[in-house]
């Protein structure tokens, strides 16, 4: 990590796991953007390329193996993969078991997860959903439960309009209750990285009418 001139620290190296995924690419490129080295990890070689020319430094790993080598480094993880419902205990659970356990003994304590809304109460979701929010609820548990710096972010339904940089964010909303582009659960993330006020947070996200720094102040002051 770096200071600035105005004192806040920056993440410098940040590794994005999930980030040849939808919300990760937009992560990779808004990290790149900001001159920061975006390590966009990935399942296969064959990915690597095209996580390049958005501007990250492609790292091979698997959530469900070894990801030492990935984590080795950085100042900070943001985790947005996700199984898309093929295999909820293995990825979204355990992998991200995985990640935060190879975070801890690294060294790397600041830990940004990409969660859902409808983890807080898994039993109250819609069937096809349940297994999915378990697995996101019982990894949530295990990030608070860690020594690591967490930000848990818990957005709505998602989806590719373009981002407006506008949004709510509170500790409960209400499940269908709106809808949030990718880009700007992509933001939120990127923004809550270096957000001290956030750290040890858990807050729903959906579209809304506030800037998404003025929104997560807010968060941060609750
Ligand atoms: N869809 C919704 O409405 C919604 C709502 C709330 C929260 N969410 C959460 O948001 C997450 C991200 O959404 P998205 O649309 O960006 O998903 P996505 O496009 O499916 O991206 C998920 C990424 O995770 C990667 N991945 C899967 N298994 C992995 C493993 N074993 N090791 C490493 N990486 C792995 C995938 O890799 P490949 O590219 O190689 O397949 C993919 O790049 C979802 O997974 C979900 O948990 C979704």
């Amino acid at each position: 990590m770096a200071a600035t001139g105005k004192g806040m620290v920056v993440s410098q190296s940040i590794l994005i796991a999930g980030s040849h995924g939808q919300v990760g690419q937009h992560v990779t490129e808004l990290l790149a953007e900001s001159e920061r080295t975006a390590r966009a990890m990935v399942r296969e070689e064959s990915q690597t390329d095209e996580m390049a020319a958005l501007g990250g430094e492609p790292v091979v790993a698997d959530l469900t193996d070894d990801v030492d080598h990935a984590v080795e480094g950085c100042d900070a993880i943001v985790f947005a993969a996700g199984s898309g419902g093929e295999d909820v205990y293995g990825v979204d659970r355990d992998g991200a078991i995985n990640l935060i356990d190879a975070a801890g003994d690294a060294g790397v304590d600041r830990f940004v997860m990409l969660s859902s809304m409808g983890a807080d109460d898994p039993e109250a979701g819609p069937d096809p959903l349940r297994e999915y929010l378990i697995a996101k609820a019982e990894a949530d548990e295990y990030l608070r439960n860690s020594d690591l710096e967490y930000t848990i972010v818990r957005p709505g339904e998602l989806t590719n309009e373009p981002g407006t940089g506008e949004i709510r964010a509170a500790d409960g909303l209400e499940l269908g209750d709106g809808d949030i582009p990718r880009e700007d659960v992509a933001r939120t993330l990127v923004a809550a990285i270096d957000f001290e006020p956030v750290y040890g947070e858990t807050f729903e996200i959906l579209s809304g009418d506030r800037s998404i720094e003025d929104a997560l102040e807010a968060v941060g002051s609750s």
